[in-house]
């Protein structure tokens, strides 16, 4: 029986690389139905709200979402699509996976490791004000709680030890942030204590930073509060090779949504330039969520050769081929 999958094609170049990672996953041999809908700036002008109440309905009830990019307006306008899904489904585990790419001159090219965020609470707990009516200062208040840190580190160490990883490594600012972080590195330190299999290692966020730029094969799992893994994450997807080859997987305990790490590239939109290949990931993602092991190993495969075979690499790695013709070389490795 076919599995019901809500799709979110998105804004910007989200409708081009979802619907090249719909081919995709189909030739893969998955059998999965989709439900389109509607999210972000497109659907204020189609639906008059950035999330239509029968988007969330829809997740509700497959609990499963393939997503594009979603444009959210800089410091004025509707507050993030990405943020509110996340908070609505409680999906507290955002896993973010960074591995090299034969085909794909970077600095490194034996790289592997994972970016897990916490992604409801810190400081994108949507608590933030203008003090006064001139704006003449703003506050922001970071949430944290030992439930949330302790499930985010806790679901780092299985992810770890059902992915035969050694190590998780929890990135802090608890010298500054005594409370916040402190209370994240706490939970996180007695959940590492009931799993002696798996090392565990600590680091501050800025020499972490400068370590991952350094010598980034001394990690493996990272696991870290939101806004310090949302800016981590894009870092590690530079080190591979940039946003348009890493994917994300937001997990909750009743629903899941897949996507791209990057945003809607409103530079490129429209264009059919852009690579659709982290989308593709997310599909991957999703597929293993799902159990569909044998679909997720051939896409993941099918992606891995057509950029190694560099026949239709777009700008971003630079080739100059378009969204479709890389998406061909990926779907003939899938006959
Ligand atoms: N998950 C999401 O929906 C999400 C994530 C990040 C940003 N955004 C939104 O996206 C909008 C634009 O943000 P931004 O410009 O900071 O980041 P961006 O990720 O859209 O773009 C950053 C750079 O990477 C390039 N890029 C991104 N994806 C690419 C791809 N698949 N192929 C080739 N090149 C690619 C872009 O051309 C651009 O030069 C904003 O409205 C932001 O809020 C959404």
């Amino acid at each position: 029986m076919a599995i019901n999958v809500t799709l979110i094609p998105g804004d910007g170049i989200g409708p081009e690389v979802v619907e090249s990672a719909v081919l995709a996953i189909e030739a893969a041999g998955a059998r999965l139905e989709w439900q389109r809908a509607a999210a972000g700036a497109g659907a204020v002008t189609t639906h008059g709200t950035p999330i239509p109440a029968e988007t969330l309905e829809s997740i509700r009830r497959n609990k499963l979402a393939l997503k594009g990019p979603l444009a959210t307006p800089i410091g004025e306008g509707f507050r993030s699509v990405n943020v509110a899904l996340r908070k609505e489904f409680d999906l507290y585990a955002n896993v973010r996976p960074a591995r090299s790419f034969a085909g794909v001159d970077t600095r490194y090219s034996n790289i592997d490791l994972v970016v897990i965020r916490e992604n409801t609470q810190g400081m994108y707990s949507g608590v933030e004000h203008f003090v006064d009516e001139e704006r003449s200062a703003a506050e922001s208040i970071s949430i944290i709680t030992r439930k949330g840190s302790e499930r985010v580190v806790e679901y780092a160490f299985n992810f770890a030890k059902t992915r035969g990883r050694r190590k998780v490594t929890l990135v802090h600012k608890a010298n500054i942030l005594k409370a916040t972080s402190g209370l994240f590195l706490e939970a996180g330190r007695s959940v590492a204590a009931k799993h002696p299999e798996i090392q565990f290692g600590e680091i501050i966020v800025d020499n972490c930073a400068m370590q991952l730029v350094k010598n980034p094969q001394q990690f493996d799992v990272l696991v870290t509060t939101n806004l310090f893994g949302d800016i981590l994450s894009d870092l590690t997807s530079g080190l591979i090779g940039g946003l348009g080859l890493t994917a994300g997987a937001n997990i909750g305990k009743d629903a899941a949504i897949f996507e791209a790490v990057h945003g809607t590239a409103p530079d490129i939109a429209g264009k059919g330039i852009a690579n659709p290949t982290a989308v593709m990931l997310a599909g991957v993602q999703l597929l293993e969520h799902i159990g569909e092991r044998t679909a997720a190993d051939r896409l993941v495969t099918a992606i891995r050769e057509a950029i190694a075979s560099k026949e239709a690499l777009t700008g971003d790695l630079g080739g100059s081929a378009t969204t479709r013709m890389f998406t061909q070389s990926v779907l003939k490795r899938l006959k």
